[in-house]
């Protein structure tokens, strides 16, 4: 859904510059207030959106109060997300009432489906903005609409080009994340995802290149390469994501590379020669199996089996026997019996990750699973789930120790919100490390040796 008078506007470099100096005549510089909700490519949108809003003139602030531009870049996976994003359009009419010379602009998943852009239009009309989640870099041009007069723009189409060049500001100094394809073709039953970004596109090799080099060459640390399957990454001027990151390797510099998320169904022997064999590349694999029943497999469209998952598993391990995996995990998917989820405790007991993002399954409308019928309650799910806890932390105490006593590298990301005087860390399998350090590590590469390991993290000693 367009609204009609938004087509025809200018290019989005003359929009900026326009409402660059509409801004500027005001007597202090303006303030935007962003939040992204969801995964890691809407907080590589929101920095894309950042950069922009910067390029028309506008300071970012933390606080809502102070802006004179809201933006809210939502997340549509689960109902609870949708929820709290709601729950906050309506907490902050006040401020619209108050100010009605603020802007509120939504944007991200949510907005791509009908429904919710109909349901903003009728229940919160005093949104101004309201932006798909393909189309951040058209941000400029719905500013430019408002400062023309036009009440509401609505731009909510799906748009399958990929703009390069957008400016972005990055949240961090030394880890950025570079998205290499957007959208997704593999309809899961439960997964609004495809609905909402769109059918796969991949950037090209080339510009996905430069930019890492330009990232390294300006110091950055750790790039994630991200992707809705990032296997499924076909570049007009490339091979596969393998080839990509063998190209990569041949950057110069002192950085890892990391990449999420990858489908399960074509991780190939390539794929993990490649992470083995690649220098730059973390040793650390984020498969999602969802479900450790071939039943459940099936009926979430995930197109593998159980069987070819620990294939998988087990030709990394054969290599590298304590490989470090982590996974997804839906409880409570329609049906699931006591022993389809019996058989996921069973595949958690086999592979034995290091971590876990487990999620009681909610109901998209629009998907597939949504018409399934669904017998089992609430309760079962919540309790399921506490058993499917339970087990990954009685693993992970278990496989932390196999750490202790060994130096791992570590690139320090933050001081220790528990231990004043601690930083803490991530090595390249992806673990959580604390110790005893100054804050100007942030940002650099140290060796820690460690000393103990806990259910979430390890602690250590600097040897460097
Ligand atoms: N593309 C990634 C993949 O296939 O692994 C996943 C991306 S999705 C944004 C992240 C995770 O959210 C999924 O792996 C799945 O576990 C979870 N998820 C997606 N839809 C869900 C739903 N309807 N209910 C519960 N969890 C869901
Ligand atoms: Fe959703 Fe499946 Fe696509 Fe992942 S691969 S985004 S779970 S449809
Ligand atoms: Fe949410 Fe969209 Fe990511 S639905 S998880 S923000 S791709």
């Amino acid at each position: 859904m367009t609204d009609p008078q938004l087509a025809g506007l200018p290019e989005t470099e003359e929009c900026i510059r326009t409402v660059r100096e509409w801004l500027a005549q005001r007597p202090e510089q303006p303030l935007a207030y962003l939040h992204s909700f969801g995964c890691q490519l809407n907080v590589a949108d929101g920095e894309k959106l950042t950069g922009l809003l910067e390029a028309m003139g506008y300071g970012m602030t933390e606080d809502p109060e102070k802006a004179s531009l809201i933006l809210y870049n939502t997340c549509a996976v689960r109902e609870n997300a949708e929820d709290r994003v709601f729950g906050t359009i309506g907490s902050i009419k006040h401020l619209k009432t108050d100010n009605p010379a603020l802007i509120l602009c939504v944007t991200g998943c949510m907005t791509a489906q009908e429904t919710v852009a109909e349901k903003i239009r009728r229940s919160y009309p005093y949104v101004d903005i309201v932006l798909g989640s393909s189309a951040v870099q058209r941000l400029p041009q719905m500013l430019y609409a408002k400062m023309h007069g036009q009440r509401h723009a609505y731009d909510t189409e799906t748009y399958t080009d990929i703009p390069e060049g957008v400016p972005t500001r990055r949240e961090s100094r030394f880890k950025a994340a570079v998205p290499i394809m957007y959208g997704c073709n593999n309809f899961c039953t439960y997964c609004i995802v495809p609905y909402v970004r769109g059918r796969e596109r991949s950037r090209t090799q080339a510009a996905i290149l430069s930019e890492v080099r330009e990232l390294v060459g300006a110091g950055y640390k750790e790039i994630m390469l991200l992707g809705q399957n990032v296997n499924s990454f076909t570049p007009a001027d490339g091979t596969d994501f393998p080839g990509l990151l063998r190209e990569i390797e041949k950057i110069p510099g002192d950085f890892w590379i990391r990449f999420m998320s990858s489908h399960p169904k074509d991780a190939t022997p390539a794929l993990m020669d490649a992470i083995l064999e690649c220098s730059h590349v973390a040793k650390h694999l984020h498969l999602p199996v969802q479900s450790g029943s071939n039943d459940v497999l099936q009926r979430m469209n995930r197109r593998y089996t159980v069987e070819k998952y620990l294939s998988q598993v087990d030709y990394i391990r054969s290599k590298c026997p304590d490989f470090s995996l982590t996974t997804d995990l839906i409880v409570g998917f329609p049906d699931e019996s006591e022993a389809d989820f019996e058989a996921t405790l069973e595949l958690v007991r086999r592979v034995r990750f290091d971590n876990m993002y487990s999620f009681i399954y909610s109901k998209r409308t629009g998907t597939k699973a949504a018409l399934m019928d669904d017998p089992v309650t609430d309760a079962e799910k919540s309790a399921r789930m506490q058993r499917l806890l339970a087990l990954q932390r009685e693993i992970a105490v278990e496989n932390n120790k196999r750490f202790v006593g060994r130096t791992l590298r570590v690139l320090v990301d933050g001081e220790s919100k528990k231990r004043p005087g601690s930083v803490t860390g991530r090595s390249s399998e992806n673990m959580l490390v604390e110790f005893t350090g100054d804050a100007a590590l942030i940002g650099s590469f140290v060796d820690v040796e460690i000393t103990e390991s806990h259910s979430g993290a390890l602690s250590g000693v600097l040897t460097n």
